[in-house]
C-alpha cells in the first residue's frame, strides 16, 4: 500500500526563520514538517521519505532551488514543488513554472496563502497527476527582460512558464504598448521550440491581397506577379512558433483558413494542389476587443475559441501602478548606457507625476518618455520641467491610483525635514499636522459651521471645539494642491 503522505511537508531554506515559521504554523494544524537548510540535504531526505509538498527557496549555498526542482522532477514527475524567493524576477518565475513547479511564491508571504496552497495541492493530489514534458531548452535566450513585480505580471510569468511546455495556441490581448510582442517572444524562447524558427507577422501591416500568400505561400503563376514559387510563414515556422500579430484586423475569409490550419495542421499554397503539413505553435495577438468584433460579426467565434485555449491578457500600465517606478528605473539604466552618460534618476516629484499619469500608450510611452527626458536632463536628476507639459497637465488622471499614494512624498518630505530635530515625537507632530489640516479644510467646506463639521467628521462637537481652540484653527481659505509641480517653463 502507498504510504499516506497527505500531511507530510518538506521545507528547504537556508533561512532559519523560514524553517521555524513553517514548522510552527503547520505542525499546529496537524502536518508533519521536515526542514533542511540546503538542496543536498533535501535530496537525502527524499531518498527515505515521500512528501505531499516540497517548499524550496531558490538561492542557497550549493545547489540552487531550481536545480533541486529539476532533480526532483527527473525522479518523481508527479511531485508538488513550490518555489519561494525574495528575488522574484521574470526569469525565475517562468523558469520555475516551465520546469514543472506547482507554484511560485514571493517572500514575504502570507500564511493564509500557504494554507490555501496546501489545500489546493491536496485536491490535485487526489486527482490524477499531470504528465509533464521536461524537454530541454536552448541556453541562449534572446528574449528581453519583461519587467514587472505586480501580482498581475507575476501571474503572467507563471502562465508563460506553464504554457511554454505545450504546443497549444495562445491568445495575447492588451492595449497597444503593453508588451504583447515581448510575451510572444518569451513564449517561444522558453519553449522546447526555442532552437526552431520564430516567425512574426503583422497582419494589419500587409494588404489583404498579399496577406494570404504571405501566410500560406504561392505557386509560380498563381497570380500576376507570382514569378516563382514561394513558401509562406506557416511553412517557414515549421517546428517553431508563428506569431499572428494584430489578428483582429484579419478579414473573415482568411480567418477561416487560419482555423483550418489550426484544426488540421495542413493547408495549400495559393494556387497549389498539394497539401502541406506543418507543426507550428500559433500565438495570436491583438489590441482589439475580440468580443466586440464577434458581436459585429467581424471575428469568427470558432477561431476565437481555437485560439483562446491559453489566454494572456496584459493589463494596461495604469492598472499596475507598482510597476511604473520599476520600469522607469529599468529604462533609465538601459538608455543612460546608450547615451554614454552616468545613470540619471527621477526626482520625487517626477516619480509622483509618473504614478499619477494614465499612460494611454502604456509601456512604449513610458520608454519613449524616458529616452526623451534623458536627452534633456543629461546626467542630472529628472525634474518636472523635463517632462512634456501635456503629461503634467493630465497627471492625476489615473483612476487606479489611490489618494494614499500621494501621501508617500509628503510623509517622506516630513521625515527628511524633521527627523534630526524632532525629539522622539515624530508621530505626534505628523498626526497633529494632518488633523489640523483636516479640520481646517472641512470647516472651510462647511463655511465655518462647527456643528456640521463635527457631524461630517463623525466626532464629538465638544472635542472639535477643544481642538479648534488648542490648535488655533481657522477655516482654510485656499485648497492645497498636493500634486501640482512647480510652474517652470518646458524647455522644448
Ligand atoms: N514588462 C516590460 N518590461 C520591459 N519592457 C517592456 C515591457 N512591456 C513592454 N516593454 C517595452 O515596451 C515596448 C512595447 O512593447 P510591445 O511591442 O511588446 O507591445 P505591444 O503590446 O506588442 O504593442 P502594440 O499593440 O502597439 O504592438 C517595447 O519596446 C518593449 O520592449
Ligand atoms: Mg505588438
Amino acid at each position: 500500500m502507498k504510504p499516506d503522505i497527505s500531511n507530510k511537508i518538506l521545507v528547504v531554506d537556508d533561512e532559519e526563520n523560514i524553517r521555524w515559521l513553517f514548522s510552527k504554523a503547520l505542525e499546529k494544524t496537524g502536518y508533519t514538517v521536515h526542514t533542511v537548510a540546503n538542496a543536498e540535504a533535501a535530496l537525502e531526505k527524499l531518498q527515505h521519505h515521500d512528501y505531499l509538498l516540497i517548499f524550496t527557496d531558490i538561492f542557497m549555498e550549493g545547489m540552487s532551488g531550481l536545480d533541486l526542482l529539476q532533480k526532483i522532477k527527473e525522479q518523481r514527475r508527479d511531485s508538488y514543488v513550490v518555489i519561494m524567493t525574495a528575488q522574484d524576477t521574470m526569469n525565475n518565475t517562468i523558469e520555475a513554472m516551465r520546469q514543472g513547479a506547482y507554484d511560485y511564491i514571493s517572500k514575504p508571504f502570507d500564511l493564509d496563502d500557504i494554507f490555501q496552497l496546501i489545500e489546493r495541492v491536496k485536491k490535485s493530489a487526489e486527482a490524477l497527476p499531470p504528465v509533464v514534458d521536461t524537454a530541454s531548452v536552448a541556453e541562449d535566450f534572446s528574449v528581453g527582460a519583461i519587467i514587472g513585480k505586480s501580482k498581475k505580471m507575476q501571474d503572467i510569468f507563471k502562465t508563460i512558464g506553464k504554457a511554454a511546455r505545450t504546443p497549444l495556441p495562445v491568445l495575447i490581448t492588451g492595449e497597444s504598448g503593453t508588451g504583447k510582442e515581448m510575451v510572444a517572444r518569451a513564449l517561444h524562447f522558453y519553449s522546447n521550440r526555442a532552437n526552431e524558427p520564430f516567425i512574426f507577422i503583422n497582419c494589419a501591416a500587409i494588404s489583404r491581397d498579399l496577406l494570404e500568400s504571405e501566410l500560406f505561400g504561392h505557386e509560380k503563376g498563381a497570380f500576376t506577379g507570382a514569378v516563382e514559387t514561394k513558401s509562406g510563414k506557416f511553412e517557414l515556422a515549421h517546428r517553431g512558433t508563428l506569431v499572428l500579430d494584430e489578428i483582429g484586423d484579419m478579414e473573415l475569409a482568411l480567418q477561416a483558413k487560419i482555423l483550418r490550419v489550426l484544426q488540421n495542421k495542413e493547408f495549400y499554397r495559393v494556387g497549389g494542389k498539394a497539401v502541406i503539413q506543418v507543426d507550428v505553435r500559433v500565438v495570436a495577438a491583438t489590441n482589439q476587443n475580440l468580443q466586440d468584433l464577434m458581436t459585429h460579426n467581424r471575428f469568427r467565434q470558432d477561431l476565437y475559441h481555437r485560439l483562446n485555449v491559453i489566454h494572456i491578457h496584459l493589463p494596461p500600465l495604469r492598472e499596475r501602478v507598482d510597476d511604473i517606478a520599476l520600469l522607469a528605473d529599468f529604462f533609465l539604466k538601459k538608455f543612460s548606457g546608450d547615451l554614454a552618460q552616468g545613470p540619471a534618476h527621477l526626482s520625487p516629484e517626477v516619480q509622483q507625476i509618473l504614478k499619477n499619469y494614465s499612460w494611454p500608450g502604456n509601456i512604449r510611452e513610458l520608454e519613449n518618455l524616458i529616452k526623451r527626458t534623458l536627452v534633456l536632463a543629461g546626467r542630472g536628476p529628472i525634474f518636472p520641467e523635463h517632462l512634456p507639459p501635456e503629461l503634467i497637465q493630465t497627471a492625476g488622471s489615473n483612476p487606479a491610483v489611490s489618494w494614499e499614494h500621494n501621501l508617500d512624498p509628503l510623509v517622506s518630505d516630513f521625515l527628511n525635514k524633521n527627523r534630526e530635530q524632532a525629539d522622539g515625537n515624530l508621530y505626534d507632530l505628523l498626526i497633529e499636522a494632518v488633523e489640523k489640516n483636516l479640520f481646517e479644510q472641512m470647516l472651510a467646506q462647511l463655511k465655518g459651521n462647527q456643528v456640521a463639521t463635527a457631524k461630517a467628521l463623525g466626532i464629538n462637537r465638544n472635542t472639535l471645539k477643544r481642538k479648534i481652540d488648542a490648535m488655533d484653527i481657522e477655516p482654510k481659505k485656499k485648497k492645497m494642491d498636493v500634486l501640482k509641480p512647480p510652474s517652470r517653463p518646458h524647455p522644448l
